[in-house]
């Protein structure tokens, strides 16, 4: 991390032969529980992640934008007078669109200066941890120092959301950006999608001797197209028949009506969604009862839910959770949006070779390419580095 801070300043000063004004930085995310649930204005329960994006800007005395990134060698270039969402493309849609969004939220777009910025990132792409919402957020934290807009950390999570909803056209909600705001270390977030009220709740897991595996199936998924978005108009048109406002306004002891009145698939779009609301608030206050030890149960059963009601899982992420749970985890579930991505694993430390060790062989075993497997931690979120 270090090394990746100082290449990004040494970069910055290269590509645009001045050094940057400072250095920001936002990390991923991994929801522990609460899946779907976001948009739905319910309840998730994710922590953010020692995987950063790293974001050096310099402001300009002009109108223009300059971003580089290490993702891509070309240098995208705008005036901010020309900054609309239909104006972008590709992965400066993430940094580009943000910066229009904080037009939505207070920025004078017409009065602010330029700026050049470098984005560095070792977050991976793809795998299901908010590598959008990391580059969001710390590019948010920046633009909000450097234009002076005094954003508070939820309404830069607003404008990360409006960004991706608008300039990149995922309907995702408001967690990914939420964890990468507001995460603190050894902690979760504990977070009412409706109200926006946030508890910081600490995970114990080092104490507990546990430590959390990312099962990176390496199957790519994208949320600006099909499933995702097809599960969202299914949930909002369960709500429309039920006639609330939101699933959230559905409790579990609800769900016979719900069964009468919607149809097969409906209903168990329905079901995952308010039993996983369910979970969320059972999983926090089993974590402060009684410790991380006994989570376990409630990750199972969101993944089977996910798996059977919501079928948002793929082989690859199932067999990721059945071999994990066969081989010493407490407890796992895909984790994200779905179609590919990430599983995680709540694992004992001294069963953490043996859990590797299967997953390897098991995803062989299937003709599946191999998964990426490492361990996270609970970690701040998005902060000024220098
Ligand atoms: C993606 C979205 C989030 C949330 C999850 C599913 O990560 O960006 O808003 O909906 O999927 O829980």
């Amino acid at each position: 991390m270090t090394d990746l801070r100082q290449d990004t300043l040494d970069s910055f000063a290269e590509i645009f032969g001045r050094p940057a004004d400072g250095l920001w930085s936002a990390p991923g995310r991994v929801n522990l529980i609460g899946e779907h649930t976001d948009y739905n204005e319910g309840f998730v329960f994710p922590f953010a992640i020692n995987r950063r994006t790293i974001a050096a800007l310099g402001l300009r005395d002009d109108r223009i934008v300059r971003v580089g990134s290490s993702f891509a060698d070309e240098l995208v270039e705008i005036d901010l007078s020309d900054l609309r969402p239909e104006a972008l493309s590709g992965w400066s849609s993430y940094p580009l669109g943000l910066a229009w969004a904080l037009g939505e939220f207070g920025a004078d777009l017409d009065a602010v200066p330029g700026f050049d910025l470098l984005l560095d990132s070792n977050v991976p792409v793809g795998a299901g941890l908010s590598s959008s919402a990391a580059i969001e957020s710390a590019v948010g934290f920046a633009l909000n120092d450097v234009w002076q807009l005094g954003l508070d950390r939820r309404t830069l999570a607003r404008a990360g959301q409006r960004a991706e909803n608008v300039a990149i056209g995922a309907p995702t909600g408001i967690m990914d950006q939420s964890a990468s705001l507001l995460g603190e270390r050894d902690a979760a977030v504990f977070l009412d999608c409706r109200s926006l009220h946030a508890e910081i709740v600490p995970l114990g897991l080092e104490a507990a001797g546990l430590e959390i595996v990312i099962i990176d199936t390496r199957v790519s998924h994208a949320h600006a197209t099909g499933g995702y978005a097809e599960r969202r108009a299914s949930c909002e048109a369960g709500a429309r028949a039920l006639g609330v406002e939101s699933l959230r306004d559905v409790g579990v002891d609800d769900l016979d009506r719900a069964r009468e009145i919607l149809d097969e698939v409906t209903f168990r779009r329905v079901r995952h969604v308010v039993t996983e609301n369910q979970r969320v608030l059972d999983t926090v206050r089993t974590l402060r009862e009684q410790g991380p030890t006994a989570i376990g149960d409630l990750l199972d059963a969101s993944h089977r839910s996910m798996r059977d009601d919501f079928e948002i899982s793929v082989p690859e992420l199932d067999l990721a959770v059945e071999t994990a749970q066969a081989n010493g985890a407490i407890g796992a579930r895909m984790t994200g949006g779905g179609f590919g991505g990430s599983a995680i694993a709540l694992v004992p430390t001294d069963a953490l070779s043996r859990v590797y060790v299967a997953l390897d062989g098991a995803f062989a075993e299937h003709g599946f390419g191999q998964p990426d497997l490492f361990t996270v931690t609970a970690s701040e979120g998005a902060k000024r580095e220098n």
